[in-house]
């Protein structure tokens, strides 16, 4: 009798490949790493290597898999879109494995000179024609499945650095170029996009999702039907092949191809480099290998090509791949692991973020053991649960996060995980109430101050030059502070003394002195910075001064209901509530107090004695650039004291922006929405004469 079980393993693979490579290919959604498709795939081709009257014509083996999405036009390729073979021995030997292969198919005897290899990055985008006709670019397909493409000209346009028109005679006078390359999207251009997302769909909106990685977003946003939505995602791409070529004489090698097409205006990236032999395969392979995380967007390995064209004719094609190159992988970026239990850490602003305990895995050429879950919406959008085989990804700098779970893996005993629950409602550092404000999708611990995950942050914000302005007290002397445990609260910096400081490393006496001088002249303030200074969370430093004016006094606000809050210019619920919680707190109330113990005062009728001429009510400004009479906080001040706002970005709602020297973006969305622009001369104009000293 013949043995079923291969039979019905192969039947299964072939399922469970198509329905992954749909989700992958047309979807643009998929559902497992590509690690464990590639496990899949390896474990069929074995299965039908042993067995070769299983394989059948449609296997996923035998063809390149990609269909047509509804609504983009089909495109015949006039030379196919192949692919290259993979070598996934990603030590050394992949690259001498290749090397050998090429010598042994041009008949090169072992005293041969060694041969010249373009090593090129391998670009984790998608691979994209463009029919450039009389250096016109007419036409923009993706590779579907290498015969037939979908016509996606209307978002390849919206790339900025995709040229329209090719320069120099030669491209003009070229009856067709076809130039090939990768569309792609990088990891900063990525991490926006998915951040803006994520507030479009906390803000409810419909449709809208979060993409899994920078990959997958590029394939999205190619493959809109609306180009305007498409032009708002920024893409990128690299040039690295030819199609279809009448009426050009082609460069002789592949890093003649890469100058020529730069001199078309064309993007080619900068870290191909023409290379000797496997030695030089290998040392590029490693030195790529070890700026792979500082390289601005995801590779998956690196591609040597036969630099000469000559050669690589002569070896031609096998089974649809060219013989003349390989792509050498790298370590993938995605895995599966096991996702045993969900930690809570608290973040330096009180964020809580779910942190996932992972069955080490290596991925991205480390092994990792946490990854983050975001938040909570995020676990309940991609439904992870406990016990789950989830999807880690590491890329670049970023830190490890899990973009999705393997339902099909999902054993009985998988756990949904709810934050709130797990942590009884306290914070795991001080037991503080945690909250969620509406609309928002982190919880938070109210503790402020008096956690200590959040201490180092609070007591440089208390601080700083806007708050108590503190002289003499950084960064690295709050770390030392509070790392020494010498400073656990606000009010233990008032009662510092030389001898304490001292002791501290690096700290010479008299820095020490001027830290003490510092705090004592600081404790002289106003009410609207000591408010300002406590660090309540939507409190900013004009609604602090806001407060302060409405209140006058510090027990009013204390006291103050949040209908009351909400009677403040410019307060709305979410801000009344935070303030509310923040004073509810006794140990914030204790702080407060304690503060006001160590000699911290102020005028407390500040703020509503102030009858200085208010020229510029109701206007907003905002500031770019460096100034030459005045500092960035000088100009706040002057214009908030003549009663206008200053706003930290560009929107319709500016009224001016003020430029000084080496303007950036800013400048440009103001020119954009057709603000009127000042120069510093301007707005000092517009200001009252400042008050004498
Ligand atoms: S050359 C005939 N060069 O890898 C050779 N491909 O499996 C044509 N890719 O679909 C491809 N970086 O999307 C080439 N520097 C590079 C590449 C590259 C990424 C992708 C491309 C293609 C796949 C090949």
């Amino acid at each position: 009798m013949p043995d079923k079980a291969p039979i019905r393993r192969a039947a299964a693979l072939r399922e469970q490949l198509q329905h992954h490579a749909n989700l992958y290919y047309t979807l643009d959604a998929p559902q497992i790493p590509d690690a464990e498709y590639d496990r899949l795939f390896q474990e069929l081709q074995a299965i039908e290597a042993a067995h070769p009257e299983l394989q059948t014509q449609d296997s996923p083996t035998q063809r390149v898999i990609g269909a047509v999405l509804d609504g983009l036009a089909p495109v015949r390729h006039q030379v196919p879109m192949l692919s290259i073979h993979t070598e996934t021995d990603t030590t050394p030997t992949g690259a001498e494995k290749f090397d050998a292969r090429v010598r042994k198919a041009l008949a090169l005897g072992v005293d041969a000179p060694a041969l010249a290899y373009n090593a090129e990055l391998k670009f984790d985008g998608l691979a994209i024609n463009l029919r450039y006709e009389r250096g016109e670019l007419v036409q923009a397909a993706t590779r579907g499945d290498g015969e037939t493409g979908e016509d996606v000209t209307h978002t390849v346009r919206m790339i900025s650095t995709v040229p329209k028109r090719l320069r120099g005679a030669v491209a003009v006078q070229a009856a067709v170029i076809e130039v090939r390359g990768e569309v792609f999207m990088r990891r900063d251009d990525f991490e926006a996009l998915n951040e803006r997302q994520r507030k479009l769909i906390e803000g409810g909106a419909k449709g809208e999702k979060t993409f899994v990685n920078p990959r997958n977003a590029a394939a999205g946003v190619v493959r809109q039907l609306d180009a305007g939505k498409a032009a708002k995602r920024p893409l990128s791409f690299f040039a690295y092949a030819l199609g279809e070529v009448v009426g050009w004489a082609v460069p002789g090698t592949q890093h003649g191809l890469g100058a020529a097409f730069r001199k078309m205006g064309l993007p080619v990236n900068d870290d191909s480099q023409v290379v000797q032999g496997p030695e030089g395969l290998v040392r590029f392979h490693e030195a790529i290998a070890a700026r792979r995380d500082a390289l601005p967007f995801d590779i998956d390995g690196v591609v040597y090509k036969l630099d000469d064209r000559a050669q690589q004719e002569q070896l031609g094609f096998k089974s649809r791949e060219p013989r003349w190159a390989v792509a050498h992988k790298s370590p993938a970026q995605e895995q599966t692991t096991l996702l045993q239990d969900i930690d809570v850490q608290v973040g330096r602003t009180g964020k809580l973020t779910p942190v996932a305990k992972l069955l080490p895995v290596f991925v991205g050429g480390t092994t990792v053991s946490n990854a983050t879950l975001h938040n909570q919406d995020e676990i309940d959008r991609k439904d992870v649960r406990i016990n789950d085989t989830v999807i880690v990804r590491r890329a670049g700098d970023v830190i490890p996060e899990i973009v999705g779970t393997v339902i099909e893996k999902r054993p009985a005993d998988a756990q949904p995980f709810d934050l709130y629950k797990k942590l009884g409602g306290k914070c795991p550092v001080c037991g503080s109430e945690i909250t969620r404000e509406e609309g928002e999708v982190d919880w938070r611990c109210s503790g402020g101050l008096f956690c200590a995950a959040q201490r180092k942050q609070a007591i440089l914000h208390f601080a700083g030059r806007r708050a108590m302005d503190v002289e003499g007290l950084g960064d690295k002397l709050v770390d030392q502070l509070v790392e020494a445990g010498i400073v656990h609260t606000l009010p233990e910096l008032y009662q510092l003394g030389v001898a304490n400081l001292a002791a501290l490393e690096r700290m010479a006496e008299k820095s020490a002195q001027n830290l003490i001088d510092g705090l004592e002249k600081s404790k002289q303030t106003t009410l609207g910075r000591f408010l300002y200074a406590l660090g309540i969370r939507h409190v900013g430093e004009t609604t602090a001064k806001d407060l302060a004016k409405h209140f006058g006094q510090l027990d009013r606000v204390l006291i103050a209901t949040e209908p009351q809050l909400l009677e403040v210019n410019d307060v709305g619920p979410i801000v009344a509530h935070s303030i509310h919680t923040f004073f509810a707190q006794p140990h914030n109330r204790e702080i407060v107090e304690q503060l006001r113990a160590c000699g911290i005062t102020w005028k407390e009728d500040d703020g509503t004695a102030d009858t200085s001429p208010k020229p510029l009510l109701g206007q907003t400004f905002v500031l770019t650039g460096t100034f030459q009479t005045l500092s960035r906080d000088e100009a706040k001040d002057r214009i908030e004291a003549a009663g206008g706002k200053v706003s930290g970005s560009v929107s319709k709602k500016t009224h001016f922006v003020v430029a000084g020297a080496e303007a950036g973006s800013k400048l440009e969305k103001a020119t954009e929405l057709g603000i009127t622009v000042l120069d510093e001369a301007a707005l000092l104009a517009m200001l009252p004469a400042a008050d004498p000293p």
